[in-house]
């Protein structure tokens, strides 16, 4: 077991921090910072964990689809088509790379609370699988749209029920109070379920509820499965029609630092299925073909960013800082929900940790943080920070911003590293400009 929070990190005998196998100082300076690094091979661990424990759980048809907002390249779709995953898109942009990437785009389903008419039309026409519907406006336009194009179009739709997950409010989108879906308790669940049923374009296959995220608990999950069924059960009985798909979301917790659990994916998929299959039985349904949609577990262990410290500025009897080259323009968790993270310098593994300071990226925003009051060795100028478990939610929400390009991602396989996505160069920020 690794002393660090990924597995996939050591110290090598110039006690510097490698992961899968390379010295993370060398790949700074062959690559330049801020670089995210990725383990392929633990990307392809996980997904085949997901992939055997659904089929063996939930028989062959279960499908784990791999949540892209938490990391969107073409590589990455290459990597879930080649572990025999589906994927899942927000946005035309989502869909776009993947279709670029060769992947099978039958094999996505296709979410968001806002689709706009050009992404619906676009969605249609590359063929992606399934709508994730949201409410009844965007009902009313897919079934428009299917109309004009000539298909009818498979349908989820996605349901609230009413699951308080006990995560960060902001990642928490089951309960009642959610800008995303349909809840039982309010009645808008049936409303938009039996609308669907007798809308023309469209084939509704089933259901999908999506409860939150970083959540260590299976309990939550069991109880949202379980009022799925049951859900599923009570429109059966009023309208004779039986959902053969269910769609149970994301969300499974990640451990980012030593105080966060392990959680075992495989346990918690079985205790979910055992909890469900009786479920099932207990209000006579069949069990439906299920769907999971993993995002931050298949990536987040998998990825480190590396940074260079710039500055380190001691203010006498209050704060150090310590300045590096990226920070809320690579990853913007910390600003957002002030997550926590494994940090180190890389270059000084085995130094004495005695330098209590904050880590301060380069952006002109007080709160542009990654860390704040963490122990340290004492670093300078030129020193390698790394961050660890940053492979979700970091890359796929940095932005442009104070002009900075965003960083490439390097991914490392069977101990070779390879460029997945290059730097953003000056020339790209003028790119749009005219
Ligand atoms: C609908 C939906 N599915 C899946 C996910 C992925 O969740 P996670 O990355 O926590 O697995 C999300 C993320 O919030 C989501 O909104």
């Amino acid at each position: 077991m690794s002393e660090f929070v990924m597995e996939s990190c050591k110290v090598n005998e110039d006690g510097h921090l490698t992961v899968a196998g390379v010295d993370t100082v060398s790949l700074a300076k062959e690559y330049g910072t801020p670089l995210m690094v990725m383990d392929e091979n633990k990307i392809r661990q996980v997904c085949r964990i997901y992939k055997k424990a659904m089929i063996e759980n939930f028989g062959e048809n279960a499908l784990p689809l791999f949540a892209s907002k938490a990391l969107s390249f073409k590589g990455i779709y290459r990597i879930m088509a080649e572990e025999g995953l589906g994927s899942d898109a927000v946005s035309s942009g989502e869909i776009y790379t993947a279709k670029e990437a060769g992947f099978d785009v039958s094999r996505m389903v296709f979410h968001g609370n806002n689709k706009t008419d050009e992404d619906i039309r676009f969605a249609m026409e590359s063929g992606v699988g399934r709508f994730v519907v949201d409410n009844i406006e965007e009902l009313e336009a897919i079934n428009r749209i299917a109309g004009q194009i000539g298909i009818k179009q498979k349908i989820q739709i996605r349901i609230t029920p009413g699951i308080d997950p006990h995560t960060h409010k902001a990642i928490s989108t089951g309960k009642i109070d959610s800008k995303f879906g349909n809840a039982i308790a309010t009645g808008q669940a049936e409303e938009i379920t039996l609308k669907a049923l007798d809308t023309p374009n469209v084939e509704l296959t089933g259901f999908h509820c999506h409860i939150g995220s970083q959540i260590f608990e299976t309990e939550p999950f069991i109880s949202a499965a379980e009022i799925m069924i049951e859900y599923i059960a009570d429109i059966k009985k009023k309208t004779g029609f039986s959902a053969f798909e269910l769609n149970l979301g994301g969300g499974f917790g990640v451990r980012y630092v030593k105080e966060h659990p392990y959680f075992d994916y495989s346990a918690a998929i079985k205790t979910i299925a055992d909890k469900m299959k009786n479920s099932a039985k207990q209000h006579g349904v069949k069990m439906p073909v299920i769907m999971m949609e993993p995002g931050r577990s298949i990536v987040a262990s998998a990825g480190l960013t590396l940074y260079t410290v710039g500055s380190v500025k001691q203010i006498p009897d209050f704060k150090n800082y310590i300045s590096v080259d990226g920070g809320m323009a690579d990853n913007p968790r910390y600003a957002l929900y002030q997550s926590q993270y494994e940090i180190k310098i890389a270059n000084k593994i085995n130094a004495k940790s005695d330098f209590v300071c904050s880590i301060a990226g380069r952006c002109c925003e007080s709160g542009d943080l990654l860390a704040e009051n963490i122990t340290l060795p004492k670093a300078e100028r030129g020193d390698i920070l790394a961050v660890l478990v940053t492979g979700a939610y970091n890359y796929s929400m940095a932005s442009n911003y104070n002009r900075l390009g965003r960083p490439a991602i390097v991914m490392i396989k069977d101990g070779k590293p390879y460029i997945a996505v290059r730097r953003e160069t000056l020339k790209d920020l003028v790119a749009y400009d005219m």
